[in-house]
């Protein structure tokens, strides 16, 4: 029963790991420009969620018990296209075209003992977090945000330029760190993920896939939302855990079922997100309420009130911008099954993201996997 209660603090498992990480960030962030080296570290102050390291380091636990191959690489054809010409459906996440050389990791020699976190799969806890950090530096400019993490964000504390000059150096110290895991596939893996960051940005910027005045609510309306979420948020979950599960040389079949775990949980994250958008006030958040449609976005709870109420479609078609445009969405959202809807999707994805991980072997960390999935659902912040 995928609902039972869990006992186990998803912390506690991989606590001690844990521990470290904000130290290595920090250390991965030193510059000898000071005032460059105070911003880029800015969001390490305030204590962040660290969703994304942890489910790395769960999953990298979780999986340390299954099965091993030794793997081949790697050396990946020049001619290999470098973007996603899929990039909509994501179809094929991977998609590295690799002819076999073999040659096993430089992890080998831990994986013998098959017990525990590599120093590799703790490094690449960090690059998550680096990654997510520096699109946060970046999405605070876009969004022309004041606060984060119960703070001023980093725009407001030291200005665009500074902010965006700051992702920009977490992005690049992400990547050095990257280099040095030696696993181009884990390099494509994480490179894509910035890529696709960048992509679902982009899908946000337009509310739709077409540029109209009066969009008609279609089922491609959720499609295109669900396809910039997935990019926007999933990705660099899913394809962290994969990279986790690569890392600790697993089979095919656990390196897919990490991706899966990832993407769903993923999905079913930024669901709740969109749904507290509109359902927690801005203190308890850290970071302002109801932002979206100030912003012009229409999220989930908004597109399945459209889909009942379709004089919603001249809002969307312009963002919300006419006077009173968000209060009416707002009162269309509160009267309609808008937020119940997107909470059930995001059970339903939550539910696929455990049984992804049904068929591994029992451990603290596939229960504390599990009890992250009961985690995302009831989260307040
Ligand atoms: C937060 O969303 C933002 C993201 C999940 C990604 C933003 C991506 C970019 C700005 C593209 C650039 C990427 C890199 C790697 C430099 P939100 O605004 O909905 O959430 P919020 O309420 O936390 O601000
Ligand atoms: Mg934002
Ligand atoms: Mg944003």
């Amino acid at each position: 029963d995928p609902n039972a209660p869990i006992s186990v603090d998803p912390f506690r498992t991989v606590a001690r790991e844990m521990k470290f990480l904000t130290k290595n960030i920090r250390q991965l962030l030193g510059s000898g420009h000071p005032s460059l080296d105070t911003v880029a570290k800015y969001y390490t102050q305030s204590e962040g969620k660290y969703v994304r390291p942890m489910l790395v380091l769960l999953m990298s636990r979780a999986t340390a018990l299954t099965p091993k191959i030794s793997r081949e690489r790697s050396a990946y054809s020049v001619n290999a296209p470098i973007t996603d010409p899929d990039v909509l459906t994501d179809k094929n996440p991977s998609a590295p075209q690799y002819s076999p050389l073999s040659s096993l990791s430089r992890d080998a020699a831990y994986t013998a003992e098959q017990s525990d976190i590599l120093p590799s799969q703790r490094r690449l806890a960090e690059i998550t977090e680096l990654i997510h950090t520096a699109s946060l530096l970046h999405d605070d400019v876009i969004d022309h945000s004041v606060s984060r993490r119960s703070a001023p964000s980093a725009n407001i504390e030291f200005g665009n330029k500074m902010a965006v000059l700051a992702g920009d150096f977490l992005l690049g110290r992400a990547s050095v760190a990257l280099a040095r895991l030696r696993d181009p596939e884990v390099t494509e893996l994480l490179a894509t993920v910035i890529a696709n960051l960048v992509e679902g940005e982009f899908m946000q910027l337009k509310n739709t896939a077409r540029d109209e005045k009066n969009p008609a609510w279609t089922e491609d309306t959720l499609t295109y939302y669900l396809q910039k979420t997935y990019l926007k948020s999933a990705s660099l979950i899913s394809k962290s855990c994969r990279a986790a599960a690569i890392l600790g040389q697993n089979t095919p079949e656990v390196v897919e079922a990490a991706y899966l775990y990832g993407k769903n949980l993923g999905l079913a994250f930024q669901l709740v997100d969109d749904m507290l958008d509109y359902t927690i006030s801005g203190e308890e958040l850290g970071k302002p309420a109801g932002a979206d449609l100030e912003l012009g976005l229409a999220t989930a709870p908004l597109l399945f009130a459209w889909k009942d109420n379709k004089s919603l479609g001249k809002l969307v078609g312009r963002k919300f911008s006419a006077d009173g445009d968000v209060q009416k969405a707002r009162e269309i959202v509160a009267e309609s099954t808008g937020l119940e809807q997107t909470r059930a999707l995001a059970q339903e994805y939550v539910n696929k993201a455990i049984q992804a991980v049904s068929f591994f072997p029992e451990s603290e960390a596939k229960d504390g996997l599990i009890e992250m999935c009961t985690k995302v659902m009831k989260r307040r912040k």
